[in-house]
Protein backbone atom coordinates (compact mmCIF):
# COMPACT_ATOMS: atom_id res chain seq x y z
CA UNK A 1 0.00 0.00 0.00
CA UNK A 2 1.42 3.39 -1.01
CA UNK A 3 0.17 6.91 1.11
CA UNK A 4 0.76 10.22 -0.28
CA UNK A 5 -0.13 13.37 1.39
CA UNK A 6 -0.65 17.40 0.53
CA UNK A 7 -1.65 20.62 2.07
CA UNK A 8 -4.40 23.09 2.13
CA UNK A 9 -3.13 26.55 0.48
CA UNK A 10 -3.63 30.60 1.31
CA UNK A 11 -2.92 33.33 -0.92
CA UNK A 12 -1.08 36.27 1.57
CA UNK A 13 -1.56 38.87 -0.81
CA UNK A 14 -1.77 39.02 -4.82
CA UNK A 15 -4.52 37.40 -5.97
CA UNK A 16 -5.90 38.60 -8.93
CA UNK A 17 -2.72 40.83 -10.25
CA UNK A 18 -1.06 36.98 -10.57
CA UNK A 19 -3.09 36.28 -13.47
CA UNK A 20 -2.10 39.44 -14.48
CA UNK A 21 1.84 38.66 -14.31
CA UNK A 22 2.43 40.47 -10.94
CA UNK A 23 3.55 38.23 -7.82
CA UNK A 24 2.10 37.17 -5.32
CA UNK A 25 2.99 35.54 -2.05
CA UNK A 26 0.98 32.23 -0.94
CA UNK A 27 1.63 29.44 2.04
CA UNK A 28 0.43 25.75 2.67
CA UNK A 29 -1.83 25.15 5.54
CA UNK A 30 -0.44 21.67 6.91
CA UNK A 31 -3.69 21.64 9.62
CA UNK A 32 -5.70 20.84 6.64
CA UNK A 33 -4.70 17.74 4.12
CA UNK A 34 -5.60 15.68 1.35
CA UNK A 35 -4.38 11.96 1.08
CA UNK A 36 -4.20 9.69 -1.58
CA UNK A 37 -3.78 5.78 -0.97
CA UNK A 38 -3.20 3.29 -3.69
CA UNK A 39 -3.70 -0.57 -3.29
CA UNK A 40 -3.17 -3.29 -5.69
CA UNK A 41 -6.45 -4.76 -6.88
CA UNK A 42 -7.19 -8.27 -8.52
CA UNK A 43 -5.42 -8.85 -11.95
CA UNK A 44 -7.54 -7.56 -14.75
CA UNK A 45 -10.08 -5.13 -12.26
CA UNK A 46 -8.36 -1.91 -13.79
CA UNK A 47 -7.86 1.17 -11.76
CA UNK A 48 -10.31 3.13 -9.73
CA UNK A 49 -10.65 5.76 -8.05
CA UNK A 50 -13.06 6.42 -4.75
CA UNK A 51 -13.20 10.03 -3.08
CA UNK A 52 -15.55 8.73 -0.47
CA UNK A 53 -16.13 12.83 1.09
CA UNK A 54 -17.74 13.69 -2.10
CA UNK A 55 -18.79 10.40 -2.91
CA UNK A 56 -16.86 10.02 -6.29
CA UNK A 57 -16.44 6.85 -7.86
CA UNK A 58 -14.72 6.29 -11.18
CA UNK A 59 -13.31 3.50 -12.78
CA UNK A 60 -10.14 5.09 -15.29
CA UNK A 61 -11.03 3.10 -18.68
CA UNK A 62 -14.69 5.33 -18.75
CA UNK A 63 -14.33 8.24 -16.83
CA UNK A 64 -14.45 11.30 -19.18
CA UNK A 65 -11.96 14.11 -20.09
CA UNK A 66 -13.93 16.38 -17.98
CA UNK A 67 -13.15 14.57 -14.60
CA UNK A 68 -10.13 16.39 -12.96
CA UNK A 69 -8.76 13.44 -10.72
CA UNK A 70 -9.33 10.80 -14.08
CA UNK A 71 -7.23 13.26 -16.23
CA UNK A 72 -4.47 14.04 -13.82
CA UNK A 73 -3.89 10.06 -13.16
CA UNK A 74 -3.59 9.23 -16.77
CA UNK A 75 -1.00 12.24 -17.15
CA UNK A 76 0.80 10.85 -14.34
CA UNK A 77 0.92 7.09 -16.07
CA UNK A 78 1.56 8.49 -18.99
CA UNK A 79 4.32 10.99 -17.85
CA UNK A 80 5.81 7.51 -16.10
CA UNK A 81 5.36 5.64 -19.24
CA UNK A 82 3.16 3.57 -18.06
CA UNK A 83 0.87 2.45 -21.12
CA UNK A 84 -1.29 -0.46 -19.45
CA UNK A 85 -3.76 0.91 -17.31
CA UNK A 86 -2.37 -0.93 -13.92
CA UNK A 87 -4.70 -2.74 -11.62
CA UNK A 88 -5.30 -0.30 -8.25
CA UNK A 89 -7.90 0.94 -6.22
CA UNK A 90 -6.80 4.36 -5.49
CA UNK A 91 -8.70 5.78 -2.03
CA UNK A 92 -8.52 9.67 -1.72
CA UNK A 93 -9.49 11.47 1.41
CA UNK A 94 -9.68 14.99 2.14
CA UNK A 95 -9.62 17.36 5.95
CA UNK A 96 -9.58 20.79 3.51
CA UNK A 97 -13.43 22.02 2.76
CA UNK A 98 -14.45 21.96 -0.58
CA UNK A 99 -15.04 24.65 -3.07
CA UNK A 100 -13.61 27.40 -0.02
CA UNK A 101 -10.72 28.62 -1.26
CA UNK A 102 -8.42 26.65 0.54
CA UNK A 103 -7.07 24.56 -2.65
CA UNK A 104 -8.96 21.41 -2.17
CA UNK A 105 -8.53 20.44 -5.48
CA UNK A 106 -4.85 21.04 -5.89
CA UNK A 107 -4.08 19.58 -2.65
CA UNK A 108 -6.05 16.21 -3.79
CA UNK A 109 -4.38 16.19 -7.42
CA UNK A 110 -0.74 16.74 -5.58
CA UNK A 111 -1.77 13.61 -3.03
CA UNK A 112 -2.63 11.61 -6.30
CA UNK A 113 0.12 12.26 -8.49
CA UNK A 114 2.47 11.65 -5.72
CA UNK A 115 0.75 8.35 -4.41
CA UNK A 116 0.84 7.35 -8.19
CA UNK A 117 4.82 8.06 -8.52
CA UNK A 118 5.56 6.48 -5.22
CA UNK A 119 3.51 3.94 -6.44
CA UNK A 120 5.69 2.98 -9.44
CA UNK A 121 8.91 3.38 -7.33
CA UNK A 122 9.59 7.30 -7.87
CA UNK A 123 9.37 10.47 -5.86
CA UNK A 124 8.04 12.45 -8.08
CA UNK A 125 10.10 16.66 -7.73
CA UNK A 126 7.72 19.66 -6.73
CA UNK A 127 7.65 20.93 -10.17
CA UNK A 128 6.82 17.97 -11.66
CA UNK A 129 3.67 17.54 -9.32
CA UNK A 130 3.11 21.27 -10.17
CA UNK A 131 2.87 21.28 -13.53
CA UNK A 132 0.65 18.05 -13.99
CA UNK A 133 -1.39 19.50 -11.08
CA UNK A 134 -1.62 22.43 -13.12
CA UNK A 135 -3.77 20.57 -15.89
CA UNK A 136 -6.50 19.75 -13.49
CA UNK A 137 -6.63 23.38 -11.91
CA UNK A 138 -7.19 24.54 -15.46
CA UNK A 139 -10.96 22.29 -15.32
CA UNK A 140 -11.55 24.09 -11.77
CA UNK A 141 -10.83 27.91 -12.80
CA UNK A 142 -10.47 28.38 -16.18
CA UNK A 143 -7.15 30.19 -16.79
CA UNK A 144 -5.12 29.59 -13.68
CA UNK A 145 -1.95 31.45 -12.87
CA UNK A 146 -1.03 28.33 -11.19
CA UNK A 147 -0.18 29.89 -7.58
CA UNK A 148 -2.67 26.76 -6.24
CA UNK A 149 -1.00 23.85 -7.67
CA UNK A 150 2.57 25.43 -6.97
CA UNK A 151 2.14 26.33 -3.37
CA UNK A 152 0.42 22.84 -2.68
CA UNK A 153 3.42 20.91 -4.56
CA UNK A 154 6.02 22.97 -3.37
CA UNK A 155 4.42 22.69 0.40
CA UNK A 156 6.38 26.03 1.76
CA UNK A 157 5.70 29.51 1.41
CA UNK A 158 6.17 30.94 -2.04
CA UNK A 159 6.60 34.50 -4.07
CA UNK A 160 5.20 33.63 -7.04
CA UNK A 161 5.10 35.38 -10.46
CA UNK A 162 3.39 33.33 -13.45
CA UNK A 163 5.98 31.78 -16.07
CA UNK A 164 8.92 32.37 -13.71
CA UNK A 165 11.23 29.95 -12.07
CA UNK A 166 9.62 29.44 -8.44
CA UNK A 167 11.38 31.20 -5.32
CA UNK A 168 10.12 29.45 -1.66
CA UNK A 169 11.07 31.10 1.27
CA UNK A 170 10.54 31.99 4.82
CA UNK A 171 9.39 34.84 7.02
CA UNK A 172 12.47 35.56 9.41
CA UNK A 173 9.45 35.19 11.84
CA UNK A 174 6.23 33.14 12.17
CA UNK A 175 3.22 34.30 10.96
CA UNK A 176 -0.31 33.32 13.31
CA UNK A 177 -2.89 33.57 10.44
CA UNK A 178 -6.54 32.97 11.61
CA UNK A 179 -8.36 31.91 7.99
CA UNK A 180 -11.97 32.11 8.56
CA UNK A 181 -14.47 30.69 6.16
CA UNK A 182 -17.49 32.66 4.84
CA UNK A 183 -19.59 29.69 4.42
CA UNK A 184 -20.55 31.36 0.59
CA UNK A 185 -19.41 29.31 -2.00
CA UNK A 186 -18.07 31.68 -4.52
CA UNK A 187 -16.29 29.95 -7.73
CA UNK A 188 -12.90 31.32 -8.71
CA UNK A 189 -13.45 30.90 -12.56
CA UNK A 190 -16.52 33.40 -12.12
CA UNK A 191 -14.25 36.36 -9.94
CA UNK A 192 -11.81 36.00 -12.61
CA UNK A 193 -14.05 35.97 -15.44
CA UNK A 194 -15.14 39.26 -14.18
CA UNK A 195 -12.23 40.73 -13.85
CA UNK A 196 -11.09 40.36 -16.88
CA UNK A 197 -13.80 42.12 -18.61
CA UNK A 198 -13.57 44.75 -16.23
CA UNK A 199 -10.11 45.30 -17.55
CA UNK A 200 -10.90 44.70 -21.09
CA UNK A 201 -13.10 47.43 -20.65
CA UNK A 202 -10.97 50.17 -18.51
CA UNK A 203 -7.21 48.16 -19.66
CA UNK A 204 -5.73 51.58 -17.93
CA UNK A 205 -7.59 51.47 -14.69
CA UNK A 206 -7.10 48.03 -14.19
CA UNK A 207 -3.76 47.93 -14.74
CA UNK A 208 -2.97 50.85 -12.35
CA UNK A 209 -4.37 48.54 -9.59
CA UNK A 210 -2.90 45.80 -10.91
CA UNK A 211 0.12 47.78 -10.60
CA UNK A 212 -0.50 49.15 -7.41
CA UNK A 213 -1.34 45.65 -5.94
CA UNK A 214 2.21 44.22 -7.25
CA UNK A 215 4.65 46.88 -5.96
CA UNK A 216 2.52 46.02 -2.48
CA UNK A 217 3.18 42.39 -2.78
CA UNK A 218 7.30 43.66 -2.89
CA UNK A 219 6.82 45.59 0.06
CA UNK A 220 5.21 42.87 1.86
CA UNK A 221 7.80 40.30 1.11
CA UNK A 222 10.24 42.83 2.74
CA UNK A 223 7.78 43.23 5.70
CA UNK A 224 7.84 39.67 6.06
CA UNK A 225 11.92 39.21 5.51
CA UNK A 226 12.00 41.94 8.10
CA UNK A 227 9.72 40.33 10.78
CA UNK A 228 7.48 43.36 11.13
CA UNK A 229 4.50 42.01 11.98
CA UNK A 230 2.55 45.65 12.02
CA UNK A 231 3.52 46.69 8.70
CA UNK A 232 2.43 43.47 7.54
CA UNK A 233 -0.95 44.23 9.52
CA UNK A 234 -0.97 47.81 7.69
CA UNK A 235 -0.45 45.64 3.96
CA UNK A 236 -2.83 43.06 4.60
CA UNK A 237 -5.78 46.30 5.06
CA UNK A 238 -4.14 47.94 1.89
CA UNK A 239 -4.53 44.82 -0.23
CA UNK A 240 -8.09 44.21 0.52
CA UNK A 241 -9.18 48.04 -0.04
CA UNK A 242 -7.38 47.45 -3.91
CA UNK A 243 -9.20 44.15 -4.11
CA UNK A 244 -12.33 46.07 -3.14
CA UNK A 245 -11.53 48.33 -5.80
CA UNK A 246 -11.59 45.26 -8.42
CA UNK A 247 -15.00 44.51 -7.27
CA UNK A 248 -14.54 41.10 -5.72
CA UNK A 249 -14.71 42.13 -2.09
CA UNK A 250 -18.75 41.18 -0.57
CA UNK A 251 -20.73 42.69 2.57
CA UNK A 252 -20.50 39.01 4.08
CA UNK A 253 -16.35 39.18 3.90
CA UNK A 254 -16.22 43.17 5.02
CA UNK A 255 -18.18 42.45 8.21
CA UNK A 256 -15.51 39.36 8.87
CA UNK A 257 -12.75 41.67 8.04
CA UNK A 258 -14.06 44.45 10.41
CA UNK A 259 -15.21 41.93 13.08
CA UNK A 260 -11.25 40.69 12.87
CA UNK A 261 -9.75 44.03 12.58
CA UNK A 262 -11.89 45.33 16.19
CA UNK A 263 -10.84 42.45 18.17
CA UNK A 264 -7.08 43.39 17.77
CA UNK A 265 -5.77 41.60 14.47
CA UNK A 266 -2.72 43.38 13.23
CA UNK A 267 -4.84 43.28 9.39
CA UNK A 268 -6.95 41.39 7.68
CA UNK A 269 -8.41 40.72 4.08
CA UNK A 270 -10.35 38.15 1.61
CA UNK A 271 -7.90 35.50 0.18
CA UNK A 272 -8.65 33.71 -2.99
CA UNK A 273 -10.81 34.60 -5.53
CA UNK A 274 -13.30 36.45 -3.38
CA UNK A 275 -17.03 37.50 -3.19
CA UNK A 276 -16.91 34.77 -0.68
CA UNK A 277 -14.59 31.95 0.69
CA UNK A 278 -11.95 32.84 3.09
CA UNK A 279 -10.86 35.64 4.92
CA UNK A 280 -7.30 36.20 6.63
CA UNK A 281 -6.13 37.81 9.33
CA UNK A 282 -2.82 38.40 10.73
CA UNK A 283 -2.75 38.14 14.64
CA UNK A 284 -0.54 37.95 17.73
CA UNK A 285 -0.76 34.93 19.89
CA UNK A 286 -2.19 36.87 22.52
CA UNK A 287 -5.37 37.92 20.64
CA UNK A 288 -5.70 34.28 18.48
CA UNK A 289 -8.60 33.33 20.95
CA UNK A 290 -10.23 36.69 20.91
CA UNK A 291 -9.91 37.05 17.29
CA UNK A 292 -11.26 33.74 16.34
CA UNK A 293 -14.64 34.51 18.72
CA UNK A 294 -15.09 37.89 16.86
CA UNK A 295 -15.09 36.01 13.60
CA UNK A 296 -17.39 33.48 14.80
CA UNK A 297 -20.18 36.05 16.24
CA UNK A 298 -19.71 38.06 13.03
CA UNK A 299 -20.62 34.60 11.42
CA UNK A 300 -17.92 32.41 10.19
CA UNK A 301 -18.66 28.84 9.41
CA UNK A 302 -15.14 27.62 10.42
CA UNK A 303 -12.03 29.39 11.66
CA UNK A 304 -8.73 27.46 11.12
CA UNK A 305 -5.34 29.09 12.73
CA UNK A 306 -2.24 28.24 10.92
CA UNK A 307 1.36 29.52 11.55
CA UNK A 308 3.11 29.66 8.15
CA UNK A 309 7.13 29.50 8.50
CA UNK A 310 7.10 27.39 11.24
CA UNK A 311 5.64 24.10 9.45
CA UNK A 312 8.21 21.32 9.14
CA UNK A 313 7.01 18.49 7.64
O1 LIG B 1 -9.82 31.05 -5.23
P1 LIG B 1 -8.46 30.51 -5.00
O2 LIG B 1 -8.04 30.47 -3.60
O3 LIG B 1 -8.17 29.26 -5.75
O4 LIG B 1 -7.43 31.61 -5.59
C1 LIG B 1 -7.47 32.08 -6.88
C2 LIG B 1 -6.41 33.11 -7.04
C3 LIG B 1 -6.65 34.03 -8.25
O5 LIG B 1 -5.53 34.91 -8.28
C4 LIG B 1 -7.91 34.84 -8.07
C5 LIG B 1 -6.72 33.25 -9.54
C6 LIG B 1 -5.42 32.61 -9.98
O6 LIG B 1 -5.49 31.70 -10.82
O7 LIG B 1 -4.36 33.02 -9.52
Amino acid sequence: MTTAMAPGKIILVGEHAVVYGRPAIAAPVWQRVAMATIEPAAPGAGCSLHARDVDLHLRLTVAGDDEPLAVVTRLALAQLGVAQEPDWRIELHSEIPIASGLGSGAALSTALVRAIFRQLGHEAEPAQVSSLVYESERFYHGTPSGIDNTVVAYGQPIWFVKGRQIQPFTPSVPLTIAIADSGVRSPTKTTVGDVRRAWQREPARYESIFDAIGELVCTTRRAMEEGDLPALGRLFDANQTLLESLDVSSETLHRLILAARRAGALGAKLSGGGRGGNVIALVEEEVVNRVSDALYTAGAQRVIVTQIGAEAR
